[in-house]
């Protein structure tokens, strides 16, 4: 999906304006200037271009971004003139020629740990580079279910009725805790992983028996589960925001799961056919009460940039959810986050421009702050 989504963005920046470097991040972690710029439309297209670059790994160029924030943004590039043995035998002398690129702004392109989490926006702090997107607070609250839905009510906004479980706790004492949640929520509920995204780990439990099932498929993946009340007669509407200090909602639109999925599971994601409805069907009302509650839920976690907040909507109570917010949405053409901003006026190429002014102001805005009192 990363692959997919910086297709796009290269794709669609204005050469006249930019001067693109993509930098590729492997599997491993690594980062190097790729073989070739991705053009992935498909995820086969996308497997294709990761297996590319595993091939070609020991040709190409390694990418650092060394956190030195006293000098303008620069990458170090590293580019190995022989390959195998020596580089082996003498791992700090491999690096035979090392060139500087100077950047002007970073864009993540990047779904998930790592990549959305608030660890990769700490490295650009560390280096003091301008980058498009959440900071390090935003971006790390926005992948984190639990502490996202805390925030989220201590500003006023709808969430469903949810608790945090702890791997610890449900390994002491499964039946304590599966007793509670019973009385609780009743069924059926929602088994989440606190972090990660695209419904992994994510199972619907309609009774005991398949509560613990998925308790204990959530804690495989992380040792915060939040498990959450269904929220009934459900439409699922997504708002895009934009903005840093006066965010701005686009036109709601509505993800529609393909009919033989139960709800939006990973395959409904990323395997079948789900709808983007765009703009949903709501009333004027109900409309504008998705955009205030999309702006202050980006608020709420400090985000700058752009987001994409989730509801679940009641649409038999007229009762929003606020569900979570991505920081780092999908970003290829077809993707609801530029797909709502077009139709709200703003197109691909000019969302770009506008992303990367935004990250340039609160760049710019920061430098001035005071850090001491000295
Ligand atoms: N409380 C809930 N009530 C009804 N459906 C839910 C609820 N929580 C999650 N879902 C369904 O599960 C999907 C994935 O959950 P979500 O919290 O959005 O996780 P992810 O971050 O993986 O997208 C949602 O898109 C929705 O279809
Ligand atoms: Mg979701």
């Amino acid at each position: 999906m990363s692959v997919r989504s910086a297709s796009s963005v290269l794709g669609n920046l204005d050469p006249e304006r930019y001067n693109p470097v993509a930098i590729y991040i492997d599997p491993q972690g690594r980062w190097i200037l790729p073989s070739r710029s991705p053009e992935a439309a498909t995820d086969a297209e996308a497997r294709e271009y990761v297996r590319d670059q595993a091939r070609s790994f020991r040709h190409r160029t390694e990418v650092v971004l060394p956190a030195r924030p006293d000098e303008d943004a620069t990458l170090l590039l590293f580019t190995r003139e022989t390959e195998g043995e020596s580089a082996e035998s003498d791992p700090g002398h491999n690096a035979s020629t090392v060139r500087q690129l100077h950047l002007d702004v970073v864009f993540p392109v990047l779904h998930g740990p790592y990549g959305e989490d608030g660890t990769i926006q700490g490295l650009f702090e560390m280096a003091n580079v301008p980058y498009v997107g959440a900071g390090v607070l935003g971006s790390a609250v926005g992948m984190d279910k639990a502490i996202m839905k805390v925030l989220f009510r201590a500003h006023g906004l709808p969430v469903a009725p949810f608790t945090v479980v702890s791997a610890r706790d449900w390994a002491r004492d499964r039946s304590g805790v599966a007793a509670q949640i019973a009385a609780r929520f009743g069924f059926p509920v929602f088994v989440k992983p606190a972090n990660l995204g695209s419904s992994v780990g994510i199972s619907k439990a309609k009774d005991a028996s398949e509560l613990a099932t998925a308790i204990d498929l959530a804690a495989q993946y992380d040792r915060k589960i939040v498990v959450e009340a269904a929220v009934p007669n459900v439409r699922e509407i997504e708002v895009s925001v934009l903005g840093n200090d006066l965010p701005e909602a686009s036109l709601p639109g509505e993800v529609v799961p393909s009919s033989d999925c139960e709800f939006y599971d990973y395959d409904a994601k990323y395997k079948k056919d789900s709808d983007l409805l765009i703009p949903a069907s709501l009333t004027p009302e109900q409309t504008a009460e998705a955009r205030r509650l999309a702006v202050a839920a980006f608020v709420a976690i400090d985000g700058s940039g752009m987001g994409r907040v989730d509801f679940l909507f009641d649409h038999v109570a007229d009762a929003w959810y606020v569900s979570e917010i991505n920081t780092i949405p999908g970003f290829t053409t077809i993707s609801m986050y530029p797909k709502l901003w077009a139709a709200t006026g703003l197109g691909y190429a000019a969302l770009l421009d506008r992303l990367i002014e935004l990250a340039i102001e609160r760049h710019t805005a920061k430098q001035v702050l005071r850090t001491s009192t000295a």
